[in-house]
Formats: C-alpha cells, structure tokens, sequence
C-alpha cells in the first residue's frame, strides 16, 4: 500500500478536467447524488444531525477566512459538505418542521434544477435566455390571469409584447414587494410636461413639483418587515410605512386606515400606496380586501396586496372567496417558493395593468436595448436564473386541480389542528386560522380561567410568565430536534394589548399528518411538566393562588 498522499494541483489539464469530465461513480459527490436520487427522505434523515448543536460551536468549522491557495479534490469538499455543513443544516422537508414558511418540495424540482443549472440561463436578455423568455413571461401570464381572470384575446395581446409586461420575476417576495411599491411610487409622480418625473428627478424634485411635504405606505401591523426595506431602499424612510391598527382577528382595522387616509391627505402627505396583506406571515390573516380596494380608490393610490404566502389560495374553489377583492389590486405578490412548491429563490408580481412597469423602465445600449424583449429593463434585479422553468413545470405537473389539493388539505388540517388545540385542556388557541397559520400557547385550563376573571395586575404578571415559558418550551423542543414551531409575539386586544409570546405553526407540508400535530402538543405538555431547572409550573400555581 502506497503512503504517498495524492494532492490536488492546478494546472491547464485538471482546469479542464473540473469543467468537463463528471466524478467517478465510486467518489462521494456520486455517491451523494445517487443517495439523493434514489432516497432523498433517506438521505436527509440520515445526513441532518436530529439534535441542536450550539451556532457558535457550528462557526468555529467556518472560521478560517483564508482562500486556500492550492486547490483540493472534489471529494474531499464533498465529505467536508456532508460532515459539516449538510449535517448542521434544517430538516425544513420534515413533516414535523412545521413552525416556517419552508417545507417539503415534489420529488422532480430536483432533476428539473439539474437541467436549469447546466443550461445556465440568464434572464436578463434574449440573447443569453432566447425560450426561456417566452416561458417566463408565459409563467407571469399565467399567475396574472390566476388573479384578474382576463379573456384569451387579453394574453393573446399582452403576454409576449415587448412593450407591456404583465409581471416581473424575481427572487422572492421582498423583491416582489419593492418591485410593486417602485411602480407604484413612479408612477405616482410620474413625469409631466414640466417635470421629468420621479425617476429622473428624485423624491425631493417630486414632492417639490407635486406640491407634497412627504409620501407614505400604509399597511396593517402585521404587514411583513419587506415593507419597511422597501419604504428605505425607495427613499421614503421607514417611518412613512404607517402600520394601521388590527382588530381582533389580526385583520387591518379600516376605520383606522380611513382615518389615517384623510390625516395624512390634510397633511399633505401622497399616499403612495395601500397594501392589503392576503395570508400574514404571523398569523396567516387576510384583510378586507375588498374594503381596501375601495378606500384605495377614494385616496387615488395604488392597491398593492401582499399575497406573498396566501395568494395560491385561489387555487381552490372553497377557499378562494376568502380573498375576494384581489382582483381589484393594482399589483399583487405571489412567492412561487412558498406555496407553489418551488424551490428559493423564486417570486412574482403581476399587475393588473400592462403599462404599469413602463414607470421602472431601464436601458442599457449593449443589452436590453429598448424596443428589445429583454425582461431585464423591467426588473430589479439584473442577472437572474431560469427558475421560471421550475414554476412552470409546478403549474404544469400539479396542475390548478394539484395546487387545490395542496391548499385545501393545509386549510382543513389547520382548522382540525385548532379543534385540537380548543379541546386540549393544556393550551390556548391564540388566532382563529383563516389560512393555514395558527398560533397558540401552553396555557393549562386552570389558567385560562382564571385570567378570564383576575385582575390587571394578576393578569400581566401571569402573562409575562408565561411568555418566557413560551420561549423556553419552544427552544427546548427545538433542540431535542424531533419536531418544531416557531414563536412570534402578538398583542391580543383581549389581554389589553399586552405583548404575547405564542408558538406560531404553518401547516403547508401535505406530509404533516394528524397525529403528528397530536404528538407536537404531547411533547410540549412532556416538557412543560418534565422542567426541573425553571420551575415555571410552580411559578404559575403561586401566581394565581395569590389573587
Ligand atoms: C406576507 C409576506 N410577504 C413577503 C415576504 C417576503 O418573502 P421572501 O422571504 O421570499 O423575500 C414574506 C416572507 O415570509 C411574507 O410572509
């Protein structure tokens, strides 16, 4: 046997090599892709450590910032991959990671993404994406009829035009956010035959010539943070996003957003936008957005709805009235890896008039000339990969009657789960779902009684004990990795406002069954009751035993 240590070398031929030949099929980056191909669920289980690892003991294997300056073997990266990295990383595909917006993806977005990463397209023009073009926009087609439902001849006339576009197709929902709201803001203070428009101009020149003292967006609390980044990228300051109160079903009050409107119309402060939240990342909520779309028009502003998790949901018959009013939005954000099963990172934002991207346009002489059907003049984003191909092998494969499926078996299992929380005598339900978001919070039955009945002081010391036991019950289980939940705060107009920490769950995984959901709660009501160190239940019994 030969002690000599083969190492890698750079050299003309090895260069060559890496860029043409594939790996052995005895080396682990083959073996991988064949464990990968043959049992993915296999491979993740047995490669993912189940149990928590502290991050600061994980970044000491990600320490060096060094770039080595010999190369090494692909296999060995493969083995330190596997060893350091794939081990330490997320069961988000697991049907008890049910606490995030990431979950299970079909089997064949995994050959699919092979094929879009060895053509390597990019869809910032035609000259280096050609059909994929077509395809994309035919994807964008496709979502925005799922929304406005327009006649053949409509798409006919505007889907492959290069001087319309329907849609951009981006890398996820705060890049679709930004996009809607860039629009909104440039053609709100769009040139005139004095003015050069915002575009060329700035805020300061818009407000200047349109006789505004500043511009704002409103949405309800629970709008998502994209909003605040766009309200800072597009120059306008966070503050200007103005959260509306909700009420007690998390929706956005509309006598509070009616009455913002003329505050702010008094104060002469453009209303740039208002933004109706179809499906809240918190509590998967959708607003009135019918009413929305009213008070929009009343303030002449933009109707943007943020259907970044929820707008699949017209995919199914049952459920899709729960957003009526959609349709009348100006723009709306669909991210294609949330709830069309695609992997990241992959959004969308169709709006409702053809011309309404024109305000964001872009040229370059050397590419995206204009008059071209290059899709990079109307994106954020420049360079951007072929992900469309995957989307539309979502919509093809699954089809519309795929996607009902999916969305209605979430909603359902949502709604059993809530049941189950409801008859369980050791939570509290937090939000009534409408989608398939949930919260609720470990809250034995003699509790809850008697915070119907105490009094403020008993009541906001219980609370506060419990929002730490929250915490504590949430990382707990997190860290024995059999399954998770998230958590996030709420402020319930039933406990005055008070801040509440609550486990928030997302049913979206079709594999997540019934007794997994009952053996989460099982666990919780383990750990509650096997605390040693903290001492929470004793705390608990003292507090409402003293009032
Ligand atoms: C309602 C809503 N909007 C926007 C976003 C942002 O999407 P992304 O993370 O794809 O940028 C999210 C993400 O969770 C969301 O829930």
């Amino acid at each position: 046997m030969s002690l000599t240590t083969r190492h890698a070398i750079a050299t003309q031929d090895s260069l060559n090599r890496v860029f043409t030949v594939p790996e052995d099929k005895e080396s682990t980056l083959s073996r991988i892709e064949q464990e990968i191909s043959e049992n993915l669920e296999g491979f993740l289980q047995s490669h993912i450590v189940a149990v928590e690892k502290d991050l600061s003991e994980v970044e000491k294997d990600f320490a060096d910032a060094n770039i080595p300056n010999e190369p090494i073997f692909v296999s060995q990266q493969a083995d330190f991959l596997l060893e350091k990295l794939v081990s330490q990383s997320v069961h988000t595909a697991s049907p008890s990671f049910v606490g995030h917006m990431t979950s299970a993806l079909p089997y064949f977005m995994l050959p699919l993404s092979k094929i879009m990463i060895a053509l390597n397209q990019n869809l910032v023009k035609t000259e280096t994406s050609k059909s994929f073009t077509p395809l994309e926009r035919q994807v964008i087609g496709m979502l925005h009829r799922l929304v406005y439902e327009n006649s053949d001849p409509f798409y006919t006339k505007y889907m492959h035009d290069q001087n319309f576009a329907l849609g951009a197709f981006c890398s996820g929902g705060t890049v679709a956010n930004i996009t809607a709201l860039w629009a909104a803001r440039n053609n709100a203070f769009a040139p005139t035959e004095d003015f050069a428009g915002i575009q060329r101009s700035g805020l300061t020149g818009a407000l200047l010539h349109y006789g505004y003292r500043g511009a704002a967006i409103l949405v309800s609390e629970r709008g998502h943070y994209s909003l605040k980044k766009t309200a800072d990228v597009l120059g306008l300051g966070t503050d200007n996003i103005i959260a509306i109160a909700t009420n007690d079903d998390n929706q956005i009050s509309l006598t509070a957003l009616q009455q913002k409107c003329e505050e702010l119309t008094k104060d002469k402060i453009k209303i740039i936008a208002l933004v109706g939240v179809a499906g809240t990342t918190e509590t998967g909520t959708v607003d009135p957005l019918n009413e929305m779309a009213d008070i929009a028009q009343q303030f002449n502003c933009h109707f943007h709805v943020d259907g970044a998790w929820g707008a699949p949901t017209l995919f199914s018959k049952k459920y899709a009235p729960l957003l009526a009013g959609i349709e009348r939005a100006d723009s709306v954000t669909i991210d294609a890896h949330k709830q069309l099963y695609v992997p990241m990172g992959a959004g969308i934002v169709v709006f409702k008039s053809p011309s309404s991207l024109s305000g964001v346009e872009h040229h370059a002489n050397y590419i995206i000339r204009k008059g071209s059907k290059d899709l990079g003049s109307k994106t954020l984003e420049g360079s951007r990969p072929g992900m469309a191909m995957l989307v539309h092998s979502g919509l093809k494969i699954l089809g519309r009657s795929g996607y009902e499926l999916l969305i209605e078996e979430g909603i359902n299992k949502t709604h059993r789960f809530a049941k189950m929380i409801n008859n369980h005598d050791d939570f509290e339900l937090c939000n009534e779902p409408t989608l398939n978001i949930l919260t609720y919070r470990y809250c034995p039955k003699w509790v809850l009684d008697h915070l119907a009945h105490c009094n403020e002081a008993s009541r906001v010391a219980i609370n506060d004990l419990l929002n730490r036991f929250t915490k504590y019950l949430q990382k707990v289980q997190r860290g024995h990795g059999k399954a998770f939940v998230s958590r996030t705060k709420l402020t319930p107009a039933r406990y005055d406002y008070q801040s509440m920490i609550v486990f928030r769950v997302v049913l979206a995984n079709p594999l997540t069954n019934d007794k997994i959901l009952q053996d989460i709660l099982s666990e919780q009501v383990v750990l509650a009751n096997d605390e040693t160190e903290h001492t929470f239940m004793a705390q608990l019994r003292a507090l409402v035993q003293a009032n």
